[in-house]
């Protein structure tokens, strides 16, 4: 069971929100008692990802955050992994039911872990640094809130 620390926070309510989610659905996953429930969890948990990327990916566009090609590439390779570990565990099967929950919880906590702590990470010191009115565009209102709230403005 992976537990969210402070020492994970980015700053930006919607994201650490975000990732909070995701560790519950992860948490979820590896408490399935069967293929079934473990197949419907990591299906969310694929869905979520793809949502959370896109609201990372908004917000960095949005304050031309200088490592968001990078990070917009790294999701693209994560996506590809996480739909390919899908696929073999609950498509076609080549994972036997033993240890799957325990072989893919032990994927998924590598996963949030290393892109909460290493990518996400990154954008901390850049989003505590910003100052969302010197732009003179706006960003989607919820991001803009978020942030107004994490730099406290
Ligand atoms: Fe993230």
């Amino acid at each position: 069971m992976i537990v969210w620390r402070e020492e994970m926070s980015i700053g930006v309510v919607a994201i650490d929100d975000d990732h909070k989610a995701l560790i519950d659905i992860i948490n979820e996953f590896e408490d399935s008692k069967t293929r079934l429930k473990a197949e419907v969890s990591a299906k969310k948990l694929f869905t979520y990802t793809q949502s959370h990327f896109r609201r990372e990916e908004e917000l960095q566009d949005a304050f031309r955050y200088p490592h968001r090609h990078d990070q917009k590439h790294d999701h693209g390779l994560i996506i590809k992994d996480l739909r390919g570990i899908i696929k073999s565990a609950f498509v076609d099967k080549t994972l036997s039911d033993d240890g799957l929950i325990a072989s893919l919880s032990k994927l998924m906590h590598d996963w949030i872990i290393g892109h909460v702590l290493t990518h996400d990470m990154k954008m901390k010191h850049f989003f505590q640094i910003t100052d969302p009115s010197e732009y003179n565009f706006l960003p989607p209102s919820i991001l803009k809130q978020s942030l107004q709230q994490s730099v406290g403005n």
